[in-house]
């Protein structure tokens, strides 16, 4: 099944509800490969583009982060971290046919992101607006 996007997953920051957004879509993405001809091709190239989109929202958001002085940004980079090592690993699990691309793997990706975005993204959201 797909990921659908919820409201309460929103920060309440535009650009980076946007940047979420387009992680769901591509975690949505892999799921529809699975119909394609050439699946496993097409499955590689969404995942990269997964884990490249994944480190660049990473560091955009570091960066926004640090522009506000936000206390915890060391934790947070950490947090980071573990989730592209974790990403990572699947993607060469993926390439040694350890995973196969369906529901299992949609659960796990929604939720290592879903999780971060409510628990840790949100706290700073929150300091950032001021509620
Ligand atoms: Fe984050």
């Amino acid at each position: 099944m797909p990921v659908v996007w919820k409201p309460e997953y929103e920060v309440g920051i535009e650009s980076v509800d946007e940047q979420h957004k387009h992680l769901v879509s591509l975690i949505n993405k892999l799921e529809e490969a699975k119909a394609h001809e050439n699946e496993n091709e097409v499955i590689h190239d969404i995942f990269y583009e997964l884990v490249d989109y994944t480190k660049y929202h990473f560091s955009e958001e570091e960066k926004f982060l640090k522009s506000f002085e936000y206390e915890n940004l060391m934790v947070h980079k950490a947090q980071h971290k573990v989730l592209v090592k974790q990403i990572v690993d699947i993607l060469n699990g993926l390439k040694k046919g350890e995973y196969e691309v369906g529901e299992k793997l949609t659960l796990m990706l929604q939720n290592w992101l879903i999780k971060h975005v409510l628990k840790h993204d949100k706290i700073y959201a929150n300091k950032y607006l001021g509620n």
